[in-house]
């Protein structure tokens, strides 16, 4: 596997494609917003028109698109994946999203003779730059065994999960618990200020405990500075929580805390914050314990 395709260039598929390409790797990379292509071209890629000119090419094809709709869209319609599909080649889709969406790509790539691994990707733009991702992936497992040293390049450890869902199911509960952290955290960098404290020393109390994570050691410093550069869009954080939101409601596990996380982040999408960082639904509590 020293040639892949790469459909989707934003925050994470860049950084995942460039660094295949300074592994050695050939990579033909494809991109819905064609001109995002072109760093990657000055780095060696070759460009393919559609994502069908791109599984024309290659015999193993990476993802990395925003939800479920942007998935389905590139498999599904035209131009897409589907069309140049058949047995020989392998279509790894690495986006976050939901059991039933990959278990839909995973019929159609197989309905015409491919093979499918699911493997969204928990970690940042930081640990996608460097190689540092953990990678959730399930399917077929000789596709799954003949893409590891790609994941070993783009990843810092793989796991293989079984069947087709668990990994969009893992990513989710994974991206739940960080979406419900992120409310806490935000809650309490707010109540220190508020309350007369230095959230700064916060900060480092946090850093010392049992509590103390790369989460909030990252993202604690800038958020004090209203400094939301996106790493992870705040949409996207919102559209797991919905997802994983879903999957309680059919597992029939009641999650309130998580809800309520929905909920902030979703009023933080009405405010326009979007496309900026998750962590910018630190804005929402501020709003709110401004009336008080
Ligand atoms: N950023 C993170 O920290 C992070 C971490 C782990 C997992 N993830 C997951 O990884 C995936 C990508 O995240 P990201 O941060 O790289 O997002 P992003 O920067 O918003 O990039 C999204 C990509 O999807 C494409 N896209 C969106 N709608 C499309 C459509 N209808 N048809 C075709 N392409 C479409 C975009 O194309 P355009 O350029 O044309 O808009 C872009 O290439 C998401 O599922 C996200 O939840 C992200």
């Amino acid at each position: 596997m020293e040639e892949v395709g790469f459909l989707g260039l934003g925050i994470m598929g860049k950084a995942m494609s460039m660094n295949l390409i300074t592994h050695g790797y050939k990579v033909t990379v494809w991109n819905r917003t064609l001109s995002k292509c072109d760093e990657l071209v000055k780095h060696g890629a070759t460009v393919g028109e559609t994502p069908a000119a791109v599984v024309k090419k290659c015999k193993y094809i990476i993802a990395m698109l925003s939800d479920p709709a942007a998935a389905l869209s590139v498999v599904f319609d035209k131009d897409g994946v589907l069309e140049q599909m058949c047995s020989g080649k392998g279509y790894i889709d690495m986006s976050t999203v939901d059991a039933d969406t990959s278990s839909k790509i995973c019929e159609g790539i197989t309905s015409k003779g491919g093979r499918f691994v699911e493997a969204p990707v928990s970690g940042s733009k930081k640990p996608a730059e460097d190689g540092q991702l953990v990678i959730l992936a399930a399917g077929d497992k000789g596709l799954y065994e003949e893409a590891l040293q790609a994941f070993d390049i783009m990843g810092k450890k793989s796991f293989y999960l079984g069947g087709v869902g668990n990994g969009a199911k893992m990513k989710l509960v994974v991206n739940m618990i960080m979406g419900s952290m992120m409310n806490a955290f935000s809650e309490g960098i707010v109540l220190a200020d508020k309350s007369g404290l230095d959230p700064h020393t916060l900060l480092d109390v946090l850093d010392l405990g049992a509590i103390a994570n790369p989460m909030f050691k990252m993202k604690g410093p800038a958020m004090i500075k209203d400094d939301y550069a996106p790493a992870f869009p705040l949409k996207h954080q919102q559209k797991d929580m919905r997802l994983a939101l879903s999957l309680g409601d059919e597992n029939a596990v009641s999650m309130p805390v998580a809800a309520a996380s929905n909920e902030a982040f979703k009023k933080a999408r009405s405010m326009g914050l979007g496309d900026l960082d998750f962590s910018a639904v630190h804005e929402t509590v501020k709003a709110a314990s401004k009336s008080t």
